[in-house]
This record gives C-alpha cells, structure tokens and sequence, in this order.
C-alpha cells in the first residue's frame, strides 16, 4: 500500500541523509513538499541539507544520529513525532565499505560493516513500524545496491551487509502480510554504480584508488526511484539499467556471470593513483552534504572503462546463452 497521503503532506525519516544518495533524496522529497526528517553522524552536514530542503519547499529536521545505536534510532523515531505528529515513511539508507581482499581487511571494518548497514537497518525497520502502524500504513524502503542480488570481489563485507538487508525485507514484508498489516509496504531498492562521495569515504585495503566501476549514474537516479516506491510501493526497484542486466544475468547463468563480474570488477574498480590503507569513514562521520562524488566528470577513466564494459557486456550476453544452452544440455 502506497503512503496514506499526498507526498506533501507526508513525514519521512531518511538516514544517510548527509551525502551522496540520501541528500539528492532529501531535495527530491523537499520539491514535494515532504517533511523530511534527516539521519546521519554528521550534525553540520545535516543541517546544511535541511536548510536547502526548506529552500525548496519541504519541512526538515536534522538528527545526528548513529544507525548502529539502536536507542539512538529509537529517539530519531521519537523526534520526527514530536515535530511532524506521524512517521508516513521511512528510507534506510545509510552504508559504509571496506575494499580489499577478504583475507587482507581488519575483522573490526568488516564487522562495523555489518553493523552499519544490516543491523542499522533492522534498528530503522524496528523504530519505523510501530509508527507505521500508528499511521494507518506506509513505506518503508531500503536503498540497498545490485550487490544484494550479485557478488563483486574485494567487498565482501559489503556484498554479505546488502545481501543480509534484501533478506531481511523480503521476511518483513512476509510478516506484515500474515500478521494482517498489509498496509505497510516494505521495498528494496537496487542501485547500479553512482555518481557519490562513497568510493573517497569507503575503507581502503587495495594501495590504488578506489573509483566506481561504469557506467555511473547520478545520485537523481536512485533518489527518484526511491521518492517513486513512496507513492507506488512494490518489492524491489531496480535503479539505473545495468544493475537490472546485470541482476537477470546472475538469473539466469550465475556460474558464468560470477567470473565475469569478478574479470570486470578486477579491472574497472581501481584508478592509477596510490593509495595508503584508510578506515574512511567507517568509524567516524566524513560527510560534506555532497550529492555527487565528481566521478562522472573524470572523462578519460570513465571512456576506458566504459568501453571495458562494451566489451565485457557483448562477451557476457554472448556467454549467458552458452551457459543456458549448456544446462539445458546437461541439466546442470
Ligand atoms: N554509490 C553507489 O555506487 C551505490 C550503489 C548502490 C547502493 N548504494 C547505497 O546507497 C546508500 C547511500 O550511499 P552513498 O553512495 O550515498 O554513500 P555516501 O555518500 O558515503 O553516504 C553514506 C551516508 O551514510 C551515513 N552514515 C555512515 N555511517 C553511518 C552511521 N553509523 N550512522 C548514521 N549514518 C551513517 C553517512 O553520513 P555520516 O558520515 O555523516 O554518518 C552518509 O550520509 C548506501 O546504502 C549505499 O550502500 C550506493
């Protein structure tokens, strides 16, 4: 069930709302007219975002908060109450990474990975449906990435939180309809590569720069996919058109897409420039209220890297039909 009012006279809470993806978010709604309520570590960021939001035209509240501290999350829900009376929505969306070998990333990031991304959105889907619930329904969503459904080498702590959050939304959204609370609509969100600030805040084990692999799409993308589930909830949304290729790919051959995303990720993740190992901003808040991260404006990288994609999309498609051929013959 979609949001029970108009857009403009909703009230939702996003986290990871001071960058990247959640602030391009936050202005889609503020156009609106939504009240937003903004969620992340960094209290400047956020209310440098919520004061563009009332430019625009929508209410804000910024609430520094931790995602990984369940207490904290549960008085973000209490605050967005006390301001706005209702919580109509609410968007998970905060995420930090580790790049770099399984074998070779400190435990600590990995599980603090964990924490933030999976367990920051169980703590969000905790405090947003009762709320939802006192709202006569509504919508929750979690931005999750293409990397729920498919596996990309040198984040495996990432791939293993996003892959968590798709699990965990598809046995929420099971409860609310056996327990009669099909009113609240639960949606994933699965984004292609984007156009943020998260490829310089991510962790870094790997001596090269980390860059997003192409093609990348701007954080509008995401955040109009996001303010769409809002009013026309479903399961899951794809965002950006190689993440839906790329999904129905590990559909339909995944042994044969899984060396291919990982001969493509070997090649496109990295950029010339060294690197020293960093935490980026896994332990601390690093955010600038930043929509975009700049990357869309490295032309040549992107040229190169974009034509690695040509190729490695025509030499997948045209591996995908001998895969199927070959487990049809086979069985296997
Ligand atoms: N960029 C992509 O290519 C891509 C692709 C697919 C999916 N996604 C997903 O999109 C979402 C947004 O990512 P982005 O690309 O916009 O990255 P980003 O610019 O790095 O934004 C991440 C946000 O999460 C917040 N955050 C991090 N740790 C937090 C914590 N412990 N508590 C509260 N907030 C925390 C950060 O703010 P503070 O530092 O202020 O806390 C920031 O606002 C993430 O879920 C990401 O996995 C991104």
């Amino acid at each position: 069930m979609p949001l029970t009012r108009s857009l403009a006279d909703a009230t939702v809470v996003l986290t990871g709302a001071s960058s990247g993806i959640g602030t391009a978010t936050a202005y889609a709604l503020a156009r609106h007219g939504t009240a937003v309520v903004l969620a992340a570590r960094s209290g400047p960021a956020l209310e440098r975002v919520a004061e563009r939001c009332r430019e625009l035209g929508g209410q804000a509240l910024a609430v520094p908060t931790d995602v990984t501290d369940l207490a904290a999350v549960e008085r973000l829900a209490a605050r967005a109450v006390a301001e706005f009376g209702r919580i109509d929505g609410w968007v998970n969306n905060a995420a930090v990474g580790t790049v770099g070998l399984f074998d070779e990333i400190p435990m600590a990031e990995f599980r603090r990975v964990l924490e933030v991304n999976l367990l920051g959105a169980a703590y969000g889907t905790r405090a947003a449906l009762p709320q939802l619930s006192a709202a006569g329904g509504g919508v929750l969503v979690n931005n999750a990435s293409v990397l729920a459904e498919v596996a990309m080498p040198y984040q495996s702590a990432y791939n293993a939180s996003k892959h968590g959050i798709r699990g965990l939304a598809d046995t929420v959204r099971q409860e609310m309809r056996v327990t009669g609370r099909g009113n609240i609509s639960i949606c994933t969100v699965l984004p292609a590569s984007i156009d943020t600030p998260f490829f310089r805040h991510t962790a870094n084990h790997t001596g090269r720069e980390v860059l997003p692999p192409p093609p990348v799409y701007p954080p509008e993308v995401v955040a109009e996919t996001i303010v769409r589930l809002l009013r026309r909830p479903k399961r899951e949304a794809y965002a950006g058109g190689t993440a839906r290729l790329i999904g129905l790919q590990w559909r339909l051959a995944p042994a044969f897409a899984e060396r291919a995303l990982g001969w493509y990720a070997r090649r496109t993740q990295f950029g010339p420039a060294p690197r020293p190992d960093d935490t980026g901003n896994v332990f601390h808040a690093d955010a600038l209220a930043l929509p975009g991260g700049g990357w869309q404006g490295r032309r040549r990288h992107l040229l190169r890297m974009t034509a690695t994609f040509g190729l490695a999309a025509a030499g997948t498609a045209v591996g995908t039909v001998a895969a199927m051929a070959r487990r049809a013959r086979t069985g296997r």
